[in-house]
């Protein structure tokens, strides 16, 4: 209610509101108290704490019933104003999480909901000069509460800045800006609205641009007014004279509309008879044929657009000053195209969340969140689920990011009515209608999106309808048009862009000639806890299918809360929030903390500019194939570092230029002969991309993926067993020795209810060991799984030398589920290993179905680095195709060498201790180190929410056998 209609235009406080305000908590509190706004009060006080529910709503109400216990805080605070005659007061509330009530000075101003965009008041007639109150009244639920079900915390409280502003009487409303490319040229339609003007029948106001170094004016449009009817002649006393109406005037108007044929000489007259009219206080501005380089994410070109309101004696009322790009999107056929080209969505999803605000997010954290997303070649964004910051938007037409603007709405829990319901219709639109109004100016605004998860109905098709007619430059997005039925809901969509579809689902319908529209995922490859497998086979699918182009990666950042920055990271319950969806918010490629997990490091390589496309044979003949995987720029920005991985270590860096090459296209490099030499017993060229120059989001030098030629690899022969044989091992290091291990720290994937329980059922979370026989080098042991499968281990060991053994070891399993987790050995050191180093896949965690981009060589780290720390612990900081480890300390050296690569995991903490463990902090310090190393070890997948790790990364064997050698060297010895 008196909510000021939604514009683009951004104007700076004339006084900050932001600080401190008077509060209190109704319907308890009495006592004001002062807190700091913007702040969501749910993360500061105790009786109303932040709510963790997916789907269901935290109350039993339905729409549009709003629940009676209705926290409400009240935000009070004075401030002195100065006259300002001639201008108008208005106040911005940047976001308030609930319904909105301001009151200036004791009068009601008016009422907002929509929770994620500003809310903006004219206040003149309510404030004074001298001291003033307003007050800000956020009730936590309303009527409008049921759109913004999202996947979230609920919260509540202002969210961002509170400011005035004045303006003058006559001002601008709103600058609207279509910066078109096409073939070379930029052209541009500016519209200018203005506020005080469309009254009047002649204006003598003008509206001035500036952009391009060129200067435009255009009047303002007056009123027009219809002329009325002439009244029939009344005079019959003389012969009028004829006026030169052509007979069957009337007609022309349908004539022309149904572009009937008309005479010639009536033409002219038919063309005069409706011309198009300017809108009123509106002026229009078009401009072809322009010289201007073309905004893309790759190339995010921007110009300065500027817009005077000049009054009839030449004044300069009023100003705005915008950043302009660009280009154009369209969707042709199965293509989404940007100035022409089909891009790539390599994106995101991205919520608003801080640990330690909740909601309230600074510049400083967006730009430290793109700067990331930027390193990591991440190019598109999708504002899951509600409008972001404006200056989000700045950020990413500056940066360069695709970006997927979403409404704030999402019935989720009442899908199959809030579309349908007519007492939300208005709900949509606004919701809808705002978000474009807000932020149609951003070049980064590729795709408008209606909202999220809240079934498919005439509110969607209706603002669907209004968003078409007022910005026919984007494509729409709804993936409720489409769940159902992929080559439905066009009214809606002009995407295909459905949830964690399988591989199988993208692949037919790629090759479904009914197919008619651009396939981009809106979200995929779900990344709760260690999971993202299979993100390399999306993107063969992605790169290779017609009609696939992408998609947005579930999600960025774990939502996990630290309101207290102890380092206490909680999730769903952890503020006796009940009933909660748990652990369900921790599926970000980065923690709350903004560090990458190793997904986002998969993601790096994949989302590369570059692409290695040569083997080892062309390398060892010296040369490299790079492909350009970007679609507008050259390789110019880059540098490429080749360094040579040995069993010892890398050797012979050196750096070149990237050659140039034209977006999409193949080149060659030639591999310099100082490296060339190296590549006698080499493991892999390694080829590092750095940037060139220095950019907003990274200084000259950063690295932003490594890629590999790898050669056929020498697998270390073991020793022939020449020594003793003896079936035990027992050692002063091993605190256990190595024992048969089935089992890892469940995922929540592994926990996904689409496997059944198979992992479980199989009962090898626990292996009692019944029967025992050993010949002399020979042991046998069998084992009852925990539903009474037997499994047996047979292990024949030869002693080389004094702590020097050679296993071979024969493991034979039950088929009960015919998957399993993991086969491999366990054993565990005493305190005093500190240093892991290995050959195999590194630097960073990765596991069979997620190392596309992890890097042959030999790595090192402190065992206490190798974990990710997954909030809810489960398997981690595994690294495969290991043939060699190293771990050492005060304690001493232990040494495996491996016939066959192994997956191997050392970690500070058992697999009981993470299985029993809810939040990565309870883990106490640990100084031990519990070593596995296994035959076979199963991929991640994604199917808590999407596909199960392809078969080929199952554990469907019966037998495995394999051999590796131990080598203790006790310090104290
Ligand atoms: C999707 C939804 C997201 C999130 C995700 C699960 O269905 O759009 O908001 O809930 O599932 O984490």
């Amino acid at each position: 209610m008196n909510r000021l209609p939604m514009g683009a235009l951004r104007r700076t406080p004339d006084i900050d509101l932001d600080g401190t305000w008077k509060f209190r908590l109704l319907p308890h509190e009495r006592e004001w108290k002062s807190v700091e706004v913007p702040e969501l009060w749910t993360m500061r006080e105790k009786t109303d704490r932040p709510h963790y529910l997916n789907i269901a709503m935290p109350f039993d109400e339905v729409p549009p019933a709003v629940p009676r216990h209705n926290p409400t805080g009240v935000y009070r605070r004075s401030v002195n104003l100065a006259p300002y005659p001639g201008r108008r007061t208005i106040l911005h509330v940047g976001a308030a999480e609930g319904h909105l009530s301001v009151t200036v000075n004791g009068r009601a101003v008016g009422t907002s909901t929509d929770s994620h965009l500003a809310a903006e008041f004219d206040v003149t007639d309510a404030v004074t000069e001298g001291s003033n109150t307003i007050e800000l009244r956020v009730a936590k639920w309303s009527a409008a509460t049921y759109l913004e079900d999202q996947d979230h915390w609920w919260q509540s409280g202002l969210s961002r800045s509170v400011f005035l502003y004045t303006v003058p009487e006559v001002h601008l409303a709103d600058v609207a800006v279509v910066a078109d490319y096409e073939a070379g040229h930029g052209s541009l339609e500016v519209t200018v609205a203005t506020v005080g003007l469309d009254h009047l029948h002649e204006t003598g106001w003008s509206a001035r641009i500036e952009v391009l170094g060129r200067t435009e004016t255009s009047p303002i449009a007056p009123r027009v007014v219809e002329p009325a009817f002439t009244t029939p002649l009344s005079d019959r006393s003389k012969r009028s004279e004829p006026q030169g109406v052509p007979d069957g005037l009337l007609d022309l108007l349908s004539l022309r509309a149904a572009d009937a044929p008309i005479a010639e000489e009536l033409r002219p007259v038919a063309d005069g008879m409706m011309p198009p009219q300017a809108k009123a206080g509106t002026a229009v501005f078009t401009l072809g044929a322009l010289e201007v380089a073309p905004w893309t994410a790759e190339t995010p070109h921007l110009e300065d657009l500027l817009v005077q309101l000049i009054s009839p004696g030449g004044d300069v009322a009023d100003a705005v000053r915008l950043r302009i790009g660009f280009r154009r999107v369209r969707v042709q056929g199965r293509d989404l195209l940007v100035n022409g080209e089909r891009v790539l969505i390599q994106g995101v999803n991205r919520h608003d969340v801080d640990p330690r605000t909740g909601r309230v997010i600074s510049r400083e954290l967006m730009l430290a969140e793109l700067s990331l997303l930027k390193r990591f070649n991440v190019n598109a964004i999708r504002t899951s689920h509600y409008p972001n910051d404006p200056v989000l938007l700045d950020l990413c037409d500056e940066i360069g990011f695709y970006v997927v603007d979403e409404a704030d709405i999402e019935g989720h829990a009442f899908t199959t009515t809030l579309a349908h319901d007519p007492r939300y219709l208005p709900e949509f639109l606004e919701r809808v209608s705002r978000m474009v109004l807000r932020d149609r100016n951003h070049p980064c605004v590729i795709i408008w999106s209606l909202g999220n998860e809240t079934g498919y109905g005439p509110g969607h098709d209706a603002a669907a309808a209004w968003v078409r007619s007022v910005d026919p430059t984007r494509p729409l997005h709804y993936e409720g048009a489409i769940a159902r039925d992929w080559h439905a809901g066009h009214a809606a969509s002009d995407l295909v862009c459905p949830m964690y579809p399988s591989f199988e689902a993208l692949a037919a319908f790629s090759a479904d000639p009914r197919a008619d529209r651009p396939v981009i995922v809106c979200e995929y490859a779900y990344s709760q806890g260690n999971s993202t497998g299979g993100l390399a086979e999306y993107w063969r699918l992605f790169e290779n299918l017609p009609g696939l182009q992408g998609g947005f990666i579930w999600e960025f950042k774990d939502h996990a809360l630290d309101p207290d920055g102890d380092g206490r990271y909680r999730y769903g319950g952890d503020f006796g929030d009940e009933p909660n969806d748990g652990t369900t918010l921790l599926n970000g490629v980065v923690f709350p903390d903004l560090t990458p997990k190793p997904a986002l490091y998969e993601a790096r390589g994949l989302f590369s500019p570059v692409r290695v496309t040569s083997g080892a044979e062309e390398a060892r003949a010296g040369t490299l194939r790079l492909r350009n995987r970007q679609t507008f720029a050259d390789l110019g920005a880059y540098d490429l570092r080749l360094q040579v991985e040995t069993e010892a270590g890398p050797v012979g860096a050196v750096t070149l230029a990237a050659p140039p090459a034209a977006p999409g296209t193949e080149v060659a490099v030639e591999v310099p002969e100082s490296i060339r030499v190296l590549f006698g017993t080499a493991l892999a060229l390694t080829v590092t991309v750095r940037t060139r120059r220095d950019a907003v989001w990274a200084p000259a030098g950063t690295e932003i993926s490594a890629h590999q030629v790898t050669f056929p690899r020498p697998l270390p022969r073991l020793p022939r067993g020449t020594g003793t044989a003896h079936a035990e091992l027992r050692h002063p290091l091993l605190r256990r020795e190595p024992r048969l291990s089935l089992w890892r720290a469940l995922t929540d994937n592994d926990q996904s209810f689409a496997l059944d329980n198979r992992f479980l059922r199989s009962g090898f979370f626990q292996l009692t060991p019944v029967d025992v026989r050993t010949d002399a080098a020979t042991a046998t042991i069998r084992y009852r799984a925990a539903f009474g499968d037997e499994v047996v281990h047979t292990r024949t060991v030869t002693v080389l030398d004094e702590g020097d053994y050679l296993l071979a070891e024969r493991v034979t399993l039950p088929g009960v589920t015919g998957d399993g987790l993991r086969v491999g050995m366990e054993f565990e050191l005493v305190d005093g290993f500190e240093q892991a180093r290995w050959v195999g896949l590194g630097p960073w965690e990765n596991y069979p179905d997620r190392r596309t981009s992890a890097l042959l060589g030999a790595w090192e780290s402190p065992i206490g680095d190798l974990a990710v720390p997954y909030l809810k612990p489960q398997e981690n900081g595994g690294r495969g195709e290991v043939t060699e480890l190293h771990l050492s300390g005060p304690a001493g050296t232990v040494r495996t060498v491996h016939a066959t690569p192994l997956h191997m995991n050392v970690s500070r903490y058992a697999v009981s201790e993470l299985e029993a463990a809810a939040h990565w902090w309870e883990l106490r310090p640990s100084a031990k180190t519990v070593v596995h190393l296994d035959i076979a070890h199963r991929g991640v997948g994604t199917g808590l929410l999407g596909p199960d790790t392809r078969p080929a990364y199952r554990l469907s064997q019966r037998e495995y056998g394999w051999q590796w050698r131990l080598t203790l060297t006790d310090a104290s010895a």
